[in-house]
């Protein structure tokens, strides 16, 4: 399996990529870190704590990163995850601890002690990967690749043309497209594809375990906050998609392209400019993924819940 670190602040949709990238057997998780973007750090902390409680998921080390952006000022996603980043369900009391190292300590012991180069894979603002990347570039090696949920090769939700997890911290999204490491934007392009319709929860419903039970919770809350908030009944389920790509590259076409983000744009600060027609000539620094293969997609996320409790 493809040893893998999951980057997140969840988040509901953040909680199926813990469990996706938890339950998918061509993955080997080897370390969780949380990032303050849909809430607060304490909340998406506690968060990935609650999901791997509810699927029962151990030995997996999480711990917290970042408690606010590079150099802005954190404005949590609360109109579709709600105050504590989770609404809907009740929260069981986490039987996970956090590990005391701080993330960007834990995913600098994980690579090293990793015999081959690690994926990360960020679903939340890339402060954390940025600081790692900043102050420890002797570590860029030992990473595979960054397979990042953010961005947008259209436009954006948080601003017209900015993605959530681009204009949360875009100075650390510049830093990590500056770094040279292989880097994949799985953006709201392709995310919004892997849509939760009455059938995928269903579908999600019919497993039968805790964690299913807990997952149509979770949805039901957020297609209920994307149909209030951006008049789609149908939320789309962001997060899983990047790991979904890793496991099962199948899953999606992609293109090698030139990534650029808005640092000081008056109304375009975090919109990613991807430049699908090579208009810039410039040097292609990323791959950007564009059709998701849906069946193939669901059909991941079911199997990995499965799999688990
Ligand atoms: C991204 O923003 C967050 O609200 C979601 O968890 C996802 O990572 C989508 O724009
Ligand atoms: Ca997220």
């Amino acid at each position: 399996p493809i040893p893998v670190i999951l980057d997140c602040d969840p988040g509901h949709d953040d909680v199926f990529a813990i469990w996706l990238a938890a339950g998918n057997p061509a993955l080997d998780l080897r370390a969780i870190t949380t990032v303050s973007g849909n809430g607060y750090l304490e909340h998406t902390t506690r968060n990935a704590l609650v999901a791997c409680t509810v699927a029962g998921i151990e030995g997996v080390p999480v711990a917290a990163g970042a408690d606010r952006p590079l150099a802005r000022t954190l404005t949590p996603a609360s109109w579709i995850h709600g105050e504590n980043a989770l609404g809907g369900p009740e929260l069981p009391e986490p039987t996970v601890a956090l590990d005391p190292r701080p993330a960007v300590q834990l995913v600098l012991d994980t690579l090293e002690a990793s015999d081959e180069p690690v994926t990360i894979i960020p679903t939340g603002p890339l402060t954390n990967v940025a600081t790692l990347l900043r102050d420890h570039p002797e570590a860029r090696d030992r990473i595979r690749e960054i397979v990042w949920m953010g961005g947008s090769t259209t436009r954006g939700n948080a601003t017209p043309y900015a993605e959530f997890n681009a204009w949360a911290d875009p100075e650390a999204v510049d830093v990590v497209l500056a770094s040279g490491v292989p880097f994949t934007m799985v953006g709201l392009n392709i995310t919004h594809q892997a849509l939760i319709s009455a059938q995928v929860r269903e579908r999600i419903a019919a497993i039968g375990n805790a964690t299913s039970a807990f997952g149509v919770e979770l949805l039901d809350y957020f297609c209920s906050t994307y149909l209030e908030a951006e008049k789609m009944p149908e939320g789309p389920l962001h997060d899983p998609v990047a790991v979904a790509l890793v496991a099962d590259p199948a899953v999606a076409t992609t293109v090698r392209t030139r990534v650029d983000v808005e640092l000081r744009g008056e109304r375009t600060a975090g919109a990613t400019c991807v430049d699908l027609i090579d208009i810039l000539r410039l040097e292609h620094n990323a791959t950007v993924a564009l059709d998701l293969d849906v069946e193939r997609f669901w059909g991941l996320v079911e199997s990995a819940l499965r799999a688990l409790r």
